[in-house]
């Protein structure tokens, strides 16, 4: 971002009260607006995996046929892509569509550590490896940007679950800060250029984040050199001084203010009621808004503070053309190519996870039985805030039906009741074994479901913002209906949509096969028919390590999660570094899958690996042969272990990845660079990041647990 003296002579001829004025929302998503000087309005639109339908100004959802649009998978999905390519695409969709829709702002991409496997969030998130997060986020912020749209990363930082996420106090070493919750928002500032951040709700070390002076002033401005804006998560500023001083650039939010000013208690993103005439003026109660304004009158010493800010939003401004009187580009809305983005992304994201040879499903099959609600449900709506409208929504069902045409038959049968506490139904399942026996093959879609609804659901909803699930298991029923489906029918597909891991031991050995779809977007059930029926080669990968049950997940075992024991506002993530695979791999515990763990139609060789050493670096090269009858594509994945070093580090650690698509019989060259940071680690006694001569492992492999090639370099 240039034209610093243009932001400058602009910041000139703005008033205390004009400026003012740009550093908080005048309504639900938008702020700012300084007519006089052509400086437009900042809107803003959720994120993270399409453009949400208007909210209108005061969160009354308004209707407009332009709400309907392209429905993304979520990142879970793109991010077990393993394809920063696709990251790209992806954000290009929604630049484009966010240009259509008159926003400048996309809120997303949600980057969030996947800890613990509870949080509400997950399915917004993108992985357990800050790695993969980074290469992942990177390419979509460009993509997002390439279009003349902000991308704003969410939520920074340590905001890994939604129990408590206003009040929670997260505490963890400054190592853990280091080495897992940081980089991914480092490489979403440094190497994506983002231009905008989120600060999110919870506290980090008894500082509220968004105006936390350590992660704001020192680390991203400071360390980071970050020049965009933050902005606060919708009501999670509390404090004008702070909020000041501490790195909030714009503070953005309704429903927490108007809670917290005992206004009007009914107005609530949740509910999506309106604000009465009552609260008309709600936004000059914001702590950066009449409160700030009286502040810095008050001692005016304090106006650097808000020019900082001011000249923030200006530069995001100019880099996407909001104040040269260029035009705004176009954009584009629910074309073709987005839907067939759409359709890529779940494509190359769907995991298959277990296969004993039944898939690919014969085209030929005369019968197949669909079983499970989840076959018809569509996901667009759900979830909080990430809410859409799709355009369309392709169901499982409707894939398959899609695939098949009229060459056989597709029954369908229910399976369970989506209903919180629902327990199996006998007469259900006597129904789908019934369709299951009559079938040549079945295809069984459960899983969990996006629950939101808090009056419905309270404290047991799946992948919703604002609440955590309850536990890992098969909502409503499903371990018995499945159990009874796979004894009826060995020739059953069991495929699982969800934000995440789900407990499967109870019958995952009596599954023939068993495939991860996550919330697959709205081409969802055209990808998963084209993956059943063996027209695209599955080539997802985990982004996170399924654990075999609950109790195994470290922030379980090692950590505090959901709070301090005692202190229900307060957690220190004591499981430290070892979150996801670095836990399993490093204290022995076998996960049901693995991160990185996806299965292929094909089979891939690994041969001829190299690591030669540079100057701190080494540059990592082998062939990958497609030994199969299929073109297919692989991820592979280069892990290092450091032998020897004065602190306890992983057994492994991914530290670059390359996905090759390769004809039958095809071989390819990969060259994977590992420069320092691949090495280090962070020394918390000298803070900073250190590389400690000796011999490294390098990894290489096609999961975390199924290393192929072993080689080492000296530095
Ligand atoms: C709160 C959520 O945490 C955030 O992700 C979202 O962008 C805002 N609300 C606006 O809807």
């Amino acid at each position: 971002m240039t034209n610093e003296a243009a932001v400058d002579a602009l910041l000139k001829q703005l008033t205390l009260e004009e400026k003012i004025k740009m550093v908080h929302a005048n309504s639900s998503f938008a702020a700012g607006g300084i007519a006089r000087l052509n400086i437009p309005e900042l809107m803003t639109s959720d994120g993270p995996h399409g453009v949400r339908p208007e909210q209108g100004r005061d969160w009354k959802a308004v209707p407009d046929p332009n709400n309907a649009g392209t429905y993304m998978p979520t990142n879970n999905t793109l991010a077990a892509t393993w394809n920063p390519e696709l990251g790209y695409a992806y954000g290009a969709v929604l630049g484009q569509e966010a240009n259509f829709r008159g926003k400048d702002i996309i809120l997303g991409p949600g980057i969030n550590i996947i800890r613990a496997p509870l949080n509400g969030r997950n399915f917004e998130y993108l992985s357990e490896d800050p790695y993969l997060v980074g290469q992942m986020a990177a390419g979509y912020i460009r993509g997002v940007q390439a279009q003349g749209v902000s991308a704003c990363v969410k939520h920074y930082a340590a905001n890994n679950q939604e129990w408590q996420r206003n009040k929670i106090d997260v505490n963890m070493s400054e190592r853990a800060l280091r080495e897992i919750y940081l980089p991914g928002f480092q490489a979403a500032v440094q190497q994506g250029g983002a231009h905008a951040l989120m600060g999110s709700y919870n506290k980090f070390r008894g500082q509220f984040a968004t105006e936390n002076a350590y992660l704001m002033n020192d680390i991203l401005k400071g360390e980071w050199g970050f020049k965009g804006l933050v902005m606060s998560d919708w009501g999670s500023n509390h404090n004008t001084m702070d909020a000041l001083r501490n790195g909030t650039d714009l503070e953005m939010g309704t429903d927490l203010v108007l809670k917290r000013n005992s206004v009007d208690q009914s107005a609530t993103a949740s509910t999506g009621a309106a604000a009465p005439a009552a609260t008309k003026n709600i936004y000059d109660r914001f702590y950066l808004a009449d409160a700030a304004l009286e502040a810095i009158k008050q001692d005016p010493k304090l106006e650097p503070l808000l020019d900082d800010k001011v000249r923030r939003i200006l530069r995001v401004m100019y880099a996407t053309n909001m104040l040269d009187g260029k035009k705004r580009q176009p954009g584009a809305h629910n074309t073709s190519a987005h839907q067939a983005t759409a359709l890529k992304v779940a494509e190359e994201g769907i995991v298959l996870l277990k296969n004993n040879g039944l898939l690919p499903l014969k085209k030929t099959v005369k019968t197949v039985a669909v079983i499970g609600a989840n076959a018809t449900r569509e996901n667009a709506g759900g979830g909080g805030s990430a809410q859409l409208q799709a355009k369309y929504e392709i169901t499982p069902l409707q894939g398959i039906k899609n695939e098949l045409g009229d060459k056989a038959t597709v029954t369908y049968a229910e399976g369970y009741k989506v209903a919180r506490g629902q327990k199996a139904d006998p007469a259900l399942i006597a129904e789908a074994v019934a369709a299951a026996k009559a079938a040549d093959a079945v295809v069984y879609v459960g899983g969990y479901i996006h629950g939101y609804d808090y009056a419905n659901w309270g404290q047991n909803a799946y992948d919703a913002e604002g609440i955590d699930k309850p536990d890992l298991k098969m909502p409503f029923g499903q371990d018995e209906l499945v159990q009874a489906v796979l004894a009826a029918n060995p020739n059953t597909v069991v495929v699982l949509l969800g934000g995440g891991p789900i407990e499967v031991a109870p019958w995952v050995g009596q599954a023939n096969a068993l495939v991860e779809a996550w919330y697959p977007g709205m081409e969802g059930g055209n990808a998963l028919a084209h993956i059943l029926f063996g027209d695209v080669n599955p080539s997802g990968k985990l982004p996170f390590t399924f654990p075999v049950k609950l109790e195994d997940a470290p922030a379980h075992k090692l950590g505090e999660y959901p709070s301090a024991p005692g202190d229900p506002l307060k957690q220190t993530y004591k499981d430290d570094i070892w979150v996801g695979y670095r836990y399993y791999d490093t204290y022995n515990v076998a996960p049901q899958f693995a991160f990185g763990h996806g299965l292929s139609y094909t089979t891939f060789k690994y041969s001829n690996l190299t690591v030669t050493p540079g100057p701190k670096s080494a540059t990592v090269k082998l062939t990958v042969t497609n030994t199969g009858k299929t073109a297919g594509a692989e991820v592979v994945q280069v892990y290092v272990h450091d032998e020897q070093a004065s602190v306890k580090r992983p057994e492994k650690e991914l530290k670059g990845f390359k996905k090759v698509f390769l004809q039958p019989g095809q071989a390819q060259t990969v060259t994977v660079p590992l420069n320092a940071e691949a090495f280090q680690f962070y020394n918390e006694a000298k803070k900073q990041w250190v590389l400690e001569p000796g011999k490294f492992d390098v990894l290489v492999g096609s999961s975390s647990r199924d290393i192929r090639l072993k080689g080492s370099a000296t530095l």
